[in-house]
């Protein structure tokens, strides 16, 4: 069968075949520490499966709404006011089948063939898949020599006419860096200019985070700012529940309804 050109852009998963290399090492006795999926050394907590299970047994089986139930909806805007003091609705809020299904949903509702979209580098695999999947174009920014933190003017070096969205990921995979709010409102202070530009901030690791810090969303930098992010989220970290498959967006309300469609 002849298969679509989108789909032979697409490279199988890098971080698979290294689980693989690490589990076929380990087989053989050697001492391995793997640094490929993002997999919480712990399991999901004891009343959050008993919940799931109680739900199941009352019935709860059944469709939902596409974005998701509202009572979740609440629930997260409401996390996000009193963890963050952010101002959302639950109709800002997009639950889908993970962050990453919510990664893929923000780059196709914004996305155009050949608009471009700024990755920081070095960078979780999946963006330049989901920015290829969608016809893009992925433009990768070194971080190495400035602590893996992106620079306002590294930023502005590659920001063009083609512009059309940014990933950023603090607290990071791989890297672990996390952005101060100084340096984040720097670059916000780059992307405000620049109102067409989609920042995609993905937080999913912002409670894995060490030494006394606190994640700070570039959504809390201004108003403005918060008017062209989209912060993406879920479960699989914070609560190991990476087999669940439960994730979501936070966005303004045309690009939520968007990804709701
Ligand atoms: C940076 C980053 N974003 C998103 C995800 C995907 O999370 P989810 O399991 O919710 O799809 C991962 C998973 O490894 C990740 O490392």
């Amino acid at each position: 069968m002849k298969l679509a050109n989108r789909i032979i852009k697409v490279k199988p998963s890098s971080t698979l075949a290294l689980v693989a290399k690490e589990k076929d090492l380990k087989a053989q006795g050697k001492d391995i520490i793997g640094f490929g999926a993002g997999e919480p050394d712990f399991d999901t907590p004891e009343h959050i499966k008993q919940a799931c299970i109680k739900g199941l047994n009352s019935g709860n089986t059944k469709y939902n709404p596409t974005e998701g139930q509202k009572r979740l909806r609440e629930i997260i805007a409401s996390r996000l006011k009193s963890e963050y003091n952010l101002d959302y609705g639950f109709e800002n809020v997009i639950v889908s089948c993970g962050a990453k299904h919510s990664l893929f949903n923000v780059i196709l509702a914004v996305c155009q063939e050949n608009d471009e979209v700024i990755i920081p580098s070095p960078y979780w695999v999946s963006y330049v898949e989901m920015v290829n999947l969608a016809g893009a174009v992925p433009v990768f920014v070194d971080t190495l020599a400035s602590g893996f933190k992106l620079t306002p003017q590294a930023l502005t070096k590659a920001i063009t006419a083609r512009t059309r969205a940014i990933f950023l990921n603090y607290p990071s995979n791989p890297t672990g860096a996390v952005m101060s709010r100084n340096e984040l409102a720097a670059i916000a202070q780059v992307l405000v200019k620049h109102p067409e530009i989609m920042i995609i901030s993905d937080e999913i690791y912002d409670k894995l985070i060490f030494d006394g810090l606190k994640n700070t969303s570039i959504a809390q930098i201004s108003e403005a700012v918060k008017k062209q992010t989209v912060i993406v989220n879920g479960v699989s970290k914070t609560y190991a529940m990476t087999g669940w498959r439960i994730g979501w967006l936070t966005a303004p309300l045309d690009i939520a309804k968007a990804c709701g469609k």
